[in-house]
């Protein structure tokens, strides 16, 4: 049993694994402010603290817990809201971040694990699927503040010592989505169906993404804790989704066709964006399990069962 910290243990990703660190019998503590997460997914047999991750008070509160490990995840997770506010995004994003390093260092934690982001860090890239060695552009303010504290990261083991290692993912998706989220387009999908709405399609939906489920992510950051692996690593399917396929199958999972309405493509948005996993398969043995079908019927249930 360890005693470890999540912080945004009360988000979509977040609260999934910390469910599983608890069966696992590990004593979990969760730090979240509840913008974007919700206080009914935080497990019950975790402590919660209910604050920003910017708080000076989490450096003294980890100098008396004495945690082994954290996972870092609270974020601001919104490309748009970061270009509309990229001061604010650096404030959570990189202040916040460097507030829980700060903590991490001072409170004798031995390793930091950060969720990162692939499609944000490398931008518009020919390198396609993208490997972690492929130049980082990033086009928003969100994708140049998770860099740097993944850079950051990386200047804490090379000064104190502090292990770490970021998991750069691709698109997640899975039950808890939160739904005016950047990345999360099946959430905003299978919500309008259940719901018998209308959804908008933007272009000719030929765009495509990687989508990885939820609980393959969760796997990734439980061997990561396990194996000494610094540095990034993509958590990925290396397949490639477009829109249409996304339809599909969210039409097969709920036996019905979904309501669309098309729109013209919103400008600035990334064509085509898929990750290459071998470094994961190599480092952590890890690959994703749940295929995209199930993965999404997974997620369809989930919707129409909250919604009773
Ligand atoms: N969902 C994806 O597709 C995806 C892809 C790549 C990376 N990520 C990263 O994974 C992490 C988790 O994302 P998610 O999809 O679960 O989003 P989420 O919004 O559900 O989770 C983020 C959590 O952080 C909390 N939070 C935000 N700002 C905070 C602050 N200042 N102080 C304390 N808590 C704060 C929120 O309340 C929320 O519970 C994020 O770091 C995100 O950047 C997600």
């Amino acid at each position: 049993m360890s005693k470890i910290l999540v912080t945004g243990g009360a988000g979509f990703i977040g609260s999934t694994l910390v469910d599983q660190l608890i069966t696992q019998g590990h004593k979990v503590t969760v730090v979240d402010n509840l913008v974007s997460g919700c206080r009914e997914y935080i497990n019950q047999k975790a402590d919660f603290w209910e604050m920003d991750i910017s708080d000076p008070e989490l450096v003294a509160r980890l100098r008396e817990a004495g945690f082994e490990l954290v996972y870092h995840l609270a974020a601001q997770i919104d490309v748009r809201k970061s270009v509309a506010d990229p001061a604010f995004d650096t404030q959570v994003n990189i202040l916040g971040g460097l507030n829980v390093l700060e903590a991490a260092r001072q409170g004798g934690v031995s390793k930091v694990i950060m969720a990162s982001t692939g499609g944000a860090i490398y931008g518009e890239t020919d390198e396609l699927p993208t490997s972690e060695n492929a130049p980082t552009y990033p086009l928003s303010p969100y994708g140049i503040n998770k860099l740097a504290l993944e850079k950051y990261l990386n200047y804490y083991y090379q000064v104190y010592g502090l292990n770490y290692t970021v998991l750069r993912f691709a698109n997640v998706y899975g039950p808890r989505q939160y739904k005016g989220g950047e990345a999360g387009v099946v959430a905003i999908f299978t919500e309008a169906m259940a719901s018998d709405k209308a959804c908008t399609l933007y272009g000719d939906g030929k765009q495509t993404r990687d989508f990885v489920y939820v609980d393959d992510v969760v796997n990734a950051f439980i061997v990561a804790s396990k194996i000494d692996c610094r540095g990034e690593i993509n958590i990925s399917t290396a397949k490639e989704t477009d829109m249409w396929e996304m339809i599909m199958a969210i039409e097969e999972a709920a036996g019905k066709k979904l309501k669309i309405e098309l729109a013209p493509a919103r400008a600035g948005e990334q064509r085509r964006s898929v990750l290459l996993n071998r470094r994961a398969l190599e480092t952590l043995d890890w690959s994703p399990r749940v295929d995209f079908p199930e993965g999404i019927k997974r997620t369809y249930d989930w919707v129409k069962e909250t919604q009773k």
